[in-house]
């Protein structure tokens, strides 16, 4: 019986995995084509207004954040240069440069975007 539940409870996490946890009324998951490789220099974090999202080129390898705070949504922004990382200015939460929470009031991390790399050397980013 307990093996049934376990098959039943793959099934409808797969089922949830496929629907990218936005439910159906959202619809499928938006992609913005962010520029071009060249737009992302090695060891630098741009801002992507139409992605609101945070792009690092970490030693080649690009990394996107949702710059939206999972506190109350305000737009997190750059730690000073000294300090790698993100902070929120509505209420201090503040995040580390992989998005890692470092200080609440939110609970949650950065949400880390799914990027693509087209053939032409276009990056797109699913928010
Ligand atoms: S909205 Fe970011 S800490 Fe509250």
């Amino acid at each position: 019986m307990v093996a049934g539940w376990r098959r039943w409870g793959g099934l409808v996490y797969q089922i949830g995995r496929f629907l990218g946890g936005r439910g159906l009324e959202a619809g499928p998951s938006p992609v913005v084509a962010a520029g071009l490789m060249a737009d992302f220099p090695l060891e630098t974090t741009t801002y992507v207004p139409e992605a609101r999202a945070w792009v690092h080129n970490n030693s080649g390898e690009l990394v996107a954040l949702d710059a939206v705070c999972p506190h109350l949504g305000c737009l997190v922004r750059q730690k000073e240069p000294s300090r790698a990382g993100f902070y929120c200015p509505c209420h201090g939460s503040e995040f580390g440069p992989n998005g890692e929470l470092e200080r609440g009031p939110a609970q949650r991390p950065l949400r880390q975007l799914a990027i693509q790399t087209r053939s032409d050397d276009t990056i797109l980013i699913r928010t």
